[in-house]
């Protein structure tokens, strides 16, 4: 073992000590107040697409992220979906989106009929950079009120930003880049929750945006996520269009176009509202957690923290740190040597423009995202670990 592997372990069981179990990248804290609402639900018989935890949920997120609508679905994959196809994607379409990111982001843009065009990442944020974005948009010709990529002859219906590990991506500036090119902005706020930028939440600077609640996110409804969206109209139809798109009726069964049952059902419901009773002190043992993982990663050299971007409060979804230079054979033994010891970090999602679906996809220059995916690993991010040693 190379003594910057050696280094690596002993800084990771610096904070989160020696326990005789491997410890994951990042499990759900289950207890009592769980288990309660849980049976308050299966009591109520209430356990399907209506019930009084949906709107609750609803109400927090609302009320957390400053959102004016929060639309409960069922999984954030198909909360993406439909929230780029409120803001007009439709089948055909082209949609900008960063290549170093999850795989549900392009296949969101797939199950709604349209094609990615991958951009590059920018170092400080790990997320979509403002310049790659412009570099693409320029290359991109108008044609009436459409923007066109030339290569496909296929219109640009929409920007998918992601902040990555919870790291609030430069949404000011690729905001402010997408209108000038007229072209809506829907954030893919799947890992965020809890993060902002000044006072702003993540997921609300776009024209829609969905939050993950997956088992594997700071707060989990099982399965599950929030399209957000301040517009009154798009929030109506996101509920709308996600509830088979019934029309209000005591008995008769109307619908009024061709819709999707995509509604949270209420026992994940249940489980996610005693899940954001607990989520200050989740945001706070995650903050927590990085300072600690800051301070024993200070001065290893070859290695440092990833640090959330100037002027953004990070969520810390996911510790991190990164090779000075990138190598994919050094990150490689860096990880062996932690699983060796029981301490199960992770690397980055493969490129999406190196994944089989996509490598045929267009796109601009991607050298950050290539380094970035050959120079980070994800630390053991468990809120709990904050109180480790
Ligand atoms: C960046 C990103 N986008 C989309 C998703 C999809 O969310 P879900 O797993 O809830 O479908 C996830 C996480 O799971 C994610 O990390």
């Amino acid at each position: 073992m190379t003594s910057l592997a050696s280094t690596f372990v002993d800084r990771i069981r610096a904070v989160v000590g020696h326990p005789s179990e491997p410890i994951g990248l990042h499990v759900p804290e289950i207890g009592e107040l769980e288990k309660k609402y849980i049976i308050e639900c299966l009591d109520s018989t209430f356990v399907s697409s209506v019930g009084s935890f949906i709107p609750k949920l609803e109400e927090r997120m609302q009320e957390i992220t400053g959102a004016r609508h929060a639309i409960a679905v069922s999984n954030g994959t198909v909360g993406l979906q439909v929230a780029m196809f409120l803001a007009g994607v439709e089948p055909g379409d082209e949609v900008v989106i960063p290549t170093l990111s999850f795989i549900a982001t392009a296949n969101a843009v797939s199950h709604a009929g349209a094609h990615v065009f991958f951009v590059d990442s920018e170092e400080s944020t790990l997320g979509m950079s403002p310049v790659a974005l412009r570099a693409a948009l320029e290359s991109f010709v108008r044609k009436g009120s459409s923007l066109v990529n030339p290569a496909t002859g296929r219109r640009i219906a929409a920007i998918v930003p992601m902040h990555t590990l919870g790291h609030p991506v430069d949404i000011a500036a690729i905001v402010a880049v997408a209108k000038e090119f007229d072209v809506p902005v829907v954030e893919d706020a799947a890992e965020s929750l809890g993060s902002f930028v000044g006072e702003q939440h993540t997921g609300t600077f776009g024209l829609t945006s969905m939050i993950s609640f997956n088992g594997n996110k700071i707060v989990t409804t099982g399965g599950g996520g929030v399209i957000l969206t301040n517009d009154e109209a798009l929030g109506k139809r996101a509920k709308h269009i996600t509830t088979t798109a019934k029309l209000a009726h005591k008995w008769e069964f109307e619908h009024d176009e061709i819709a999707w049952n995509y509604r949270m059902p209420n026992l994940n419901a249940a489980l996610g509202m005693a899940q954001l009773d607990k989520y200050p002190r989740f945001l706070e043992q995650k903050r927590r957690l990085a300072g600690k993982y800051a301070e024993a990663f200070a001065g290893v050299e070859g290695l440092s923290f990833v640090v959330e971007p100037a002027g953004t409060t990070s969520n810390y979804w996911l510790c991190s740190v990164r090779l000075d230079e990138p190598s994919l054979a050094l990150r490689d033994e860096l990880m062996t040597a932690a699983h060796e010891a029981g301490l199960l970090v992770r690397p980055m999602w493969n490129l999406l423009h190196q994944q089989r679906m996509y490598s045929s996809a267009s796109r601009g220059d991607v050298s950050v995202a290539t380094d970035l995916h050959a120079s980070l690993i994800c630390l053991p991010s468990t809120p709990a670990l904050a109180e480790a040693v």
